[in-house]
């Protein structure tokens, strides 16, 4: 088998404190890279840098930011890219909150935009020089699948993948001349807090208990199991690597068959 290497490369992933972001930067860190671990609680931040492997001379570091808040993040990655230029970025967050799209607030979405479309913007935007420069370029968007098929009760969730995956797409045109690359991650249903959460408020509303729902959702899993996060950050991982050096602009579902297009 080939190794992944990315010794020598820095990665930043925002919200990386839990779930898909933390297994995403422990990956990156075991394939050798220098990892920059974003989200807002600082005590998770810390627990999770002491446990990144070191094995390469690798420089590990916290960067406490909250995407909701534009100003701020601008700021902070203007002073992260002075001394620490990304040649790979996962663009990754909380999902917006559950509910039909026709009952969300006007609100919600404006927080949806700005937490993902904004915050991926302005994040990067501040590290495509970094990738320029060191003709090397990685941008992987954790989306969801119903960037191909919606899924009920994600209204909002749905809208704002539809946007990030369409930037992603004319970024991937605009970059690849620079040897970058943008693709989209498609987690299917993935054991984190998010998923958690999630059956929570389908038991709610339809009254059944919580091995009822996950019955349901696992019914429409072909593999009949959630993935594991370690699992989504496996495909990030590949790529992350020079081995995924002429693939861009595209949608990877890391969801057990669940979608049914292709
Ligand atoms: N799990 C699934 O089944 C599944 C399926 C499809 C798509 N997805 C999507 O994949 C993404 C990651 O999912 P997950 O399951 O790993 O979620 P998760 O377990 O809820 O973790 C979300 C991460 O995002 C960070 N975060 C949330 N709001 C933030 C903010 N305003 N600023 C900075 N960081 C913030 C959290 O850290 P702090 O709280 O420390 O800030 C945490 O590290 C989400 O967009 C989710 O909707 C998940």
């Amino acid at each position: 088998m080939i190794p992944i290497n990315l010794q020598n490369r820095n990665a930043l992933v925002c919200g990386a404190s839990k779930g898909i972001g933390k297994a995403c930067a422990i990956r990156l860190a075991q394939a050798g890279a220098s990892v920059c671990i974003l989200s807002r609680n600082a005590v998770l931040l810390e627990e999770l840098l002491h446990q990144l492997p070191r094995t390469q001379y690798q420089n590990h570091q916290v960067l406490i930011a909250n995407m909701e808040d534009p100003n701020d993040l601008d700021k902070k990655m203007h002073h992260l890219v002075l001394n620490h230029p990304i040649h790979i970025l996962i663009n990754n967050t909380g999902g917006p909150a559950a509910g039909q799209a026709h009952l969300a607030k006007v609100e919600e979405f404006e927080l949806a935009f700005k937490q993902h479309l904004i915050a991926n913007q302005i994040i990067t935007s501040h590290a495509i020089q970094g990738m320029k420069d060191a003709n090397y370029g990685r941008i992987i968007n954790i989306i969801s699948t119903s960037v191909k098929q919606p899924i009920d009760n994600l209204g909002v969730s749905n809208t704002i993948r539809g946007a990030v995956a369409n930037w992603a797409k004319t970024l991937a045109n605009e970059l690849a001349a620079f040897h970058i690359t943008v693709n989209n991650i498609l987690p299917g249903a993935t054991r984190t807090e998010r998923l958690e959460s999630i059956i929570q408020k389908e038991q709610l509303l339809h009254h059944k208990t919580q091995q009822e729902i996950e019955q349901l959702l696992l019914a429409a899993i072909p593999m009949k199991r959630f993935a594991e996060p370690e699992e989504i950050a496996n495909a990030v991982a590949f790529l992350a690597s020079p081995l995924a050096a002429y693939i861009t602009g595209i949608n990877v579902p890391v969801d057990g068959g669940r979608t049914k297009s292709l």
